[in-house]
């Protein structure tokens, strides 16, 4: 099964993708943990992409295209994947079919998550990772169990993504509005959208899922 989850920033698609990687076997597969990976291996890549990010605006659509189709070249892509942050734009949108079509592979789900902007703010802003095994946690709605010690791996180091603050976040979304959003209508008319109510509790977003895949 490969899917798009489809959102603006802090609309829950990265938290959302690690449930279904765990229940249906597939890999998740961010452009942005990508892009951060880059970023701190110092690859030529990384440093394009760097000013880009931390201001909030789009790595290019060229870079982002051959780097994606890449990564689902690799093996661990044949069971399926989640495609999270990418496409986002009609360019990548439209590269993504051609690229699939190339592959002999099929998009069976495109899944929107419905969020307000005033409620990302605040779960952007929220929201630190475990720096051993990068479990998702949020200030005020997604604690660990313990505080300061990661429910999955007791790790107690944790870390920020530095494009998390309220400045960067609004650029953030602005590109959301502008560049990502035109790709709803794109796959609307193919009649693949799908929506779920994003500002539900994580766990009522993660059944809303199960029932549109299974
Ligand atoms: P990327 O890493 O993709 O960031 P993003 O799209 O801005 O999305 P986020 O990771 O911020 O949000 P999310 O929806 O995953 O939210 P999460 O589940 O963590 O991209 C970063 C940058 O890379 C871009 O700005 C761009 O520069 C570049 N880039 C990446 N892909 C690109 C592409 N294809 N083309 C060009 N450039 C690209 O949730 C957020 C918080 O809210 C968490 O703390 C969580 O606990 C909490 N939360 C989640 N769901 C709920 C809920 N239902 N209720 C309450 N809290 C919730």
């Amino acid at each position: 099964m490969n899917l798009i989850l489809l959102g603006p920033p802090g609309a829950g698609k990265g938290t959302q993708a690690k449930r279904l990687e765990d229940r249906y076997q597939i890999v998740q597969l961010s452009t942005g943990d990508m892009l951060r990976a880059e970023v701190k291996s110092g690859s030529e890549l990384g440093q394009q992409a760097k000013a880009i990010m931390e201001s909030g605006g789009l790595v290019s659509d060229e870079l982002i295209i051959n780097m994606i189709s890449a990564r689902i070249d690799q093996p661990d892509c044949q069971k399926g994947f989640i495609l999270d942050g990418f496409p986002r734009t009609v360019k990548q949108a439209e590269a993504l079919d051609a690229m699939l079509q190339d592959k002999g592979m099929e998009m069976n789900h495109v899944i929107e998550l419905k969020v307000d902007d005033e409620a990302l703010v605040g779960r952007v802003t929220g929201r630190y990772t475990c720096a051993k095994c990068g479990s998702g946690y949020h200030d005020e709605f997604q604690k660990p169990a313990k505080e300061g010690v990661c429910d999955k791996c007791e790790g107690t180091e944790f870390t920020r993504r530095a494009d998390d603050n309220e400045e960067t976040v609004r650029s953030r979304l602005g590109a959301y509005h502008e560049s990502t959003a035109p790709i709803l209508p794109y796959y609307g008319s193919k009649g693949v959208l799908k929506s779920v109510d994003g500002m539900a509790p994580i766990d009522e977003v993660t059944q809303q899922l199960y029932s549109i895949l299974g």
